[in-house]
């Protein structure tokens, strides 16, 4: 994968390389977990349209423009903006996006360690038989227990910081490469498994109807912005992941081509954990809006029910734990780039400090499910406003510049030759979009929930 050893700023071994790489950082936590919860928060069907419509016409073009600046640049994202501005004679203040990026991608990782440290937890739990025959009450209480436990969910934090920062060091040669290329696979094996237990109660097309009618009455401005803030939360934009990656990428790959792989198999991911989870929901009377637990309270029901679900509870926890790794080494590298390429750390400094800083933002998270649960600010606990601030505001902005930068200070010349669209009109219809369509529609989701329109 990054071949950290010949020089400061490696490349990936092949386009293939690339392809999941990338589709490993795209797939994780945000679509089995993140996925159904907020769907299930605001309203289902109309929501799921407004995130479809969001990734086609601003994730995937977005996407393209991240990339190409970071292969471009061949740099960090912080040193990618000073490179690109210099390039195009353009404001010197564009590298403060850089720096937003690397901050974003940390405050992320605080709480996505916390959460995937749960999916760690669980792999004990299907291990040990905790799902067999439990019926609904049963595992919400599995799950009430094991989250009002600082200590336990300190435990996996630090568990889940630690392999990623183990990772991270070893500079993510050979190991990882291997384990996307099985996990992805067998990722949509298991969700074509739990689809198909899913069909077996009788509320699939009560689920079916959940995710895909659209009752438009239900969604509010903060639905719009959570669901365009998680077109860019689940295709990792907005924040330099793409762009470190597309940074190592070889020049004769097309971007527009791996994008679109990319994209697809991230959102099929998220659809076949939606098809899957909302008829276990409504078979068992749960709430579709019960929050950041959906999972953890629904999916173990289906594990505890069917014939080899032990062995697939034990597969899946462990899948989901991969895929949250795969991402999460994506959130953490952007930091380490610079503090290796522009402050001279070695890779193992780097990373202990920004896995360290990381480390102790998490307990925040941690916290607010229990011992903290009450402290709110703007209504929110730690948990729910880093999320917010980073999904909804700090993405959507980082991916808003990076579109305007694409769009207008780089000159198309570049552009057009970075992207190598295979048809010209390819070029023009992203030209469009970065420039107009995906810029506008996230100014007007930000005006809208300020109530200016
Ligand atoms: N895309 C990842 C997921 O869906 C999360 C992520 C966000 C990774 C931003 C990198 C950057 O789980």
């Amino acid at each position: 994968m990054i071949d950290t050893n010949t020089t400061a700023h490696g490349k990936w071994s092949s386009r293939y390389a690339y392809i999941l790489a990338a589709t490993g950082s795209a797939v994780g936590l945000g679509n089995i977990w993140k996925f159904p919860y907020i769907t299930g928060e605001n309203g289902g069907g109309a929501f799921v349209l407004v995130y479809l419509a969001c990734v086609l016409v601003i994730g995937i073009p977005i996407m393209m423009a991240e990339t190409m600046l970071g292969r471009r640049s061949q740099r960090n994202p912080i040193e990618a903006m000073e490179i690109l501005t210099k390039e195009a004679n353009a404001d010197s203040h564009w590298h403060y996006l850089g720096w937003m990026g690397v901050i974003a991608g940390l405050l992320i990782l605080s709480y996505y360690s916390v959460v995937a440290g749960w999916a760690s937890a669980y792999i004990l739990k299907a291990f040990t038989g905790s799902f067999v025959d439990a019926d609904a009450s049963a595992i919400k209480t599995l799950y009430a227990d094991f989250i009002s436990s600082p200590i336990q969910l300190i435990f996996w934090h630090t568990l889940f910081m630690l392999a990623t920062m183990y990772i991270v060091v070893k500079g993510v040669k050979n190991g990882l490469e291997k384990a996307v290329q099985y996990l992805m696979p067998a990722l949509f094996v298991l969700m074509f498994l739990l689809v198909a237990y899913a069909m077996t109660t009788n509320s699939y097309f009560q689920g079916l109807h959940f995710l895909f009618t659209p009752d438009f009455s239900k969604l509010t401005s903060n639905s719009v912005l959570t669901a365009m803030g998680h077109a860019f939360f689940t295709l990792s934009l907005g924040m330099g992941a793409i762009m470190v990656y597309g940074s190592y990428l070889p020049k004769d790959v097309s971007i527009s081509k791996t994008v679109f792989m990319i994209a697809g198999a991230d959102t099929i991911v998220a659809l076949l954990a939606g098809i899957a989870i909302f008829p276990i929901v409504f078979a068992n009377n749960l709430h579709p809006s019960s929050g950041p637990g959906l999972i953890f309270e629904t999916l173990p029901i289906a594990f505890g029910a069917m014939t080899g679900g032990w062995l697939m509870g034990i597969l899946f926890f462990i899948m989901l734990s991969v895929a949250a790794l795969t991402s999460s080494i994506s959130l953490i590298e952007p930091a380490v780039a610079w503090l290796v390429e522009n402050r001279g750390f070695t890779r193992e400094k780097a990373c202990i400090w920004s896995g360290g800083v990381t480390w102790l933002l998490g307990l925040g998270t941690v916290f607010s499910f229990n011992v903290w649960s009450d402290f709110k600010v703007f209504d929110r606990s730690i948990f729910q406003l880093l999320d917010y601030l980073t999904a909804n505001l700090m993405l959507p902005i980082g991916g808003f510049c990076i579109a305007i930068f694409a769009g207008w200070i780089m000159s198309p010349k570049h552009s057009e030759a970075e992207l190598d669209m295979p048809i010209a009109q390819g070029y023009q219809a992203w030209k469009l979009l970065v420039s107009y369509v995906a810029p506008a529609a996230v100014f007007f989701v930000f005006l809208h929930v300020i109530g200016v329109l």
